[in-house]
C-alpha cells in the first residue's frame, strides 16, 4: 500500500459496520449487528479513520471502499474459520467463559490454531494500513491476539485494546488453556480498556498471578519493559443522535400505529436483545408467564414484546436456545392469547434505528435482564428515547450499564420471584416517580455519550482531540 494511502487512525474489530448479505435482488448492505458497531462507527466516521473488519460471509472480501466518510477494509473468513475461529473459539470458548459460564465453555486445541491464524490476518492487514507513528485501536475478545502480533510488526504504532464484554475473575479466566497466550497477547497494547473497574481488576491481578509482573494502580510493566494503562472506560450512546431520531414525526407516527396495531394495551412490556443466553430472555418469558398464570397481569390489557434479533445461528447452545424462546413463546400464546391478540409479540427479525425507536416509545416498561453483559446499549438507548421522561426500566444488577443507569428498577434475574415482582412495580410505578428516574439517568446519558468514552480513551492513549465534531445521525441501515 502507498504512503499516502496510509491511515493514521486504524480500528480493527471482528465485524465491520456493514454487513454483505445476499436478497433476491443481488448483493446489499445492511448494518451489523451488535453495540460495537453502535458505538464505534460515529467516532470512527469523525476521525475519518480506516475500519478493518470481517464483512460478514464465507470466502474471499470485496475490495476496499469507503462508507460515511470511513474506509472500510474488508478481512476474509474462510468456511473453516467460520467455524473454528469465530463459531468456535470466539463464541463456544471465549464468549461464555467471560460471560460467568453461563453456558459451559469448550475446548478444542484446532479452534485455537485457527484464531491464532485469523488474528495473524487481522494485525498484517493493520499493519499494512496504519500509517508511521499512527493509532490502531483493537476491539474485543475476538482479537486479543493483534496488539503484541501488530506490535512486534509495528513499534513505532500507538495501540489500544477494548474488551466490550466482561472480563472474568481468575478463578474462570485460569480454566482457559491458552491463557498466558491471551494475556501476552492483550499486553501489546499500550493502554487495554474494559466495561468495568472490577474488570480491569481481575486483568491486572491475573497479570501477577500468571505472568509474576507487578500492576501498580492502573499500571503494569509488561515483560518487554513497557509500560500498559489497564482501566475502565465504560462505553455509552450517542445520545444526542438518539433523541433527534426518536424524536422524528416519522418514528412518533410510526409509534402511534404499532400501538394501535397491538390493541392499545395498558401496558407494553418490551425487550429487545441479540438471541443470545447471556440475555435471560427465558427468564423474563417464563416471569411474565407467571404473572399471567397468577393473575397479577393479563392481556390484553398487557402484551410483551419481544424482538430477538438473529445471531450466530449454527453455535449450537443458540440453537438450543431458539428453540427453548420459541417453545415458551408458543406456551404463553397458547394460554394466555386471544384470536388476534397474542400475550407475547415475538420478532425474530432485525430493525433500523427508527423502527426501534418506535419500540423504546410505546415501551411502558422496558426489560433488560441480563444474566451477564458487558455494558448493555439498548437499556441506554431506551432512556435516551425517553423525551417525555415517562416510562420504567427494569434493569439487571449485572449488566454493565447498572453501574451507569442507578435509577433504574435494578433487579437479580436469576431471582424469579424479585424480576416478577419488579416487573409488578415498574408497571404501576407512578409517572411523577418515573419522570424522576427518567430524567436523572438522561442527564447522565447527556454528559456520558459516547464522545466522552472514545474521548477518555484515546485521551489515555495520548491521541490529540480531533477538530471534527462527533456527529452520527446516519449510522448505516442499509447502503450499497
Ligand atoms: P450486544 O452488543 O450484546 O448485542 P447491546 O445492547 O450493547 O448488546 O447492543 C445491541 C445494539 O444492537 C443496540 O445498539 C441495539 O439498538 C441494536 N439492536 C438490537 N436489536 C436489534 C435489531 N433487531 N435490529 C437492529 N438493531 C438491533
Ligand atoms: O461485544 C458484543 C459483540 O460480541 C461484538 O463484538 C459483536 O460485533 C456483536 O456483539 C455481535 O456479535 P456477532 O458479531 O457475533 O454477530
Amino acid at each position: 500500500m502507498p504512503e499516502s494511502s496510509k491511515s493514521p487512525f486504524v480500528v480493527v474489530a471482528n465485524r465491520l459496520p456493514v454487513d454483505r448479505i445476499t436478497t433476491a435482488d443481488g448483493q446489499t448492505w445492511r448494518r451489523s449487528p451488535g453495540g460495537l458497531v453502535t458505538a464505534l462507527h460515529p467516532v470512527l466516521q469523525a476521525e475519518a479513520g480506516c475500519w478493518i473488519g470481517w464483512a460478514g460471509g464465507e470466502g474471499e472480501a470485496p475490495a476496499p471502499f469507503s462508507l460515511d466518510n470511513m474506509q472500510l477494509s474488508p478481512v476474509p473468513l474462510y468456511a473453516d474459520e467460520l467455524r473454528n475461529y469465530y463459531e468456535g473459539f470466539s463464541n463456544a470458548t471465549l464468549w461464555p467463559l467471560y460471560h460467568d459460564a453461563v453456558e459451559q465453555p469448550a475446548f478444542h486445541r484446532h479452534w485455537w490454531k485457527s484464531y491464532e491464524e485469523v488474528n495473524r490476518r487481522f494485525a498484517d492487514r493493520a499493519a499494512e494500513t496504519a500509517a508511521p507513528d499512527g493509532v490502531v485501536w483493537v476491539q474485543d475478545y475476538q482479537l486479543q491476539l493483534v496488539p503484541a502480533m501488530l506490535r512486534k510488526m509495528r513499534p513505532d504504532l500507538r495501540i489500544g485494546f477494548f474488551l466490550h464484554i466482561p472480563f472474568p475473575p481468575a478463578e474462570l479466566f485460569v480454566q482457559l488453556p491458552k491463557r498466558l497466550d491471551i494475556l501476552r497477547g492483550l499486553l501489546g497494547a499500550d493502554v487495554v480498556g474494559f466495561q468495568s473497574p472490577g474488570a480491569a481488576q481481575n486483568f491486572l491481578r491475573l497479570t501477577r498471578q500468571l505472568l509474576g509482573l507487578k500492576p501498580r494502580g492502573h499500571l503494569v510493566e509488561a515483560e518487554d519493559g513497557r509500560q500498559v494503562r489497564a482501566e475502565a472506560y465504560p462505553i455509552s450512546i450517542d445520545t444526542v443522535s438518539v433523541e433527534r431520531v426518536a424524536g422524528s414525526p416519522a418514528v412518533h407516527s410510526h409509534a402511534e400505529r404499532l400501538r394501535k396495531e397491538l390493541g392499545n394495551p395498558k401496558t407494553v412490556i418490551l425487550g429487545v436483545d441479540r438471541l443470545d443466553y447471556t440475555k435471560g430472555i427465558e427468564q423474563r418469558l417464563k416471569a411474565f408467564r407467571e404473572l399471567l398464570a397468577d393473575g397479577e397481569m393479563s392481556v390484553p390489557d398487557t402484551v410483551m414484546v419481544q424482538v430477538a434479533t438473529p445471531s450466530r445461528e449454527r453455535v449450537e447452545h443458540y440453537k438450543a436456545l431458539r428453540r427453548t424462546v420459541e417453545r415458551e413463546v408458543g406456551r404463553i400464546n397458547g394460554d394466555y392469547g386471544r384470536l388476534g391478540v397474542p400475550a407475547v409479540h415475538y420478532l425474530h427479525q432485525s430493525y433500523s434505528r427508527e423502527e426501534l425507536a418506535a419500540l423504546y416509545l410505546i415501551a411502558d416498561v422496558m426489560a433488560v435482564t441480563p444474566f451477564r453483559d458487558g455494558m448493555n446499549l439498548v437499556a441506554k438507548e431506551y432512556v435516551a428515547s425517553r423525551l417525555s421522561n415517562d416510562g420504567a426500566l427494569v434493569l439487571s444488577e449485572f449488566a454493565g450499564a447498572a453501574a451507569d443507569l442507578k435509577q433504574a428498577f435494578q433487579v437479580n434475574p436469576h431471582d424469579l420471584d424479585a424480576l416478577k415482582s419488579v416487573l409488578l412495580t415498574a408497571a404501576a410505578s407512578p409517572v411523577e416517580e418515573q419522570r424522576r428516574r427518567i430524567k436523572s439517568m438522561r442527564r447522565y446519558l447527556r454528559g456520558h455519550d459516547v464522545k466522552h468514552w472514545a474521548r477518555g480513551f484515546l485521551t489515555a492513549l495520548g491521541v490529540p482531540e480531533t477538530a471534527t465534531a462527533y456527529d452520527s445521525d446516519n449510522t448505516p441501515e442499509t447502503s450499497t
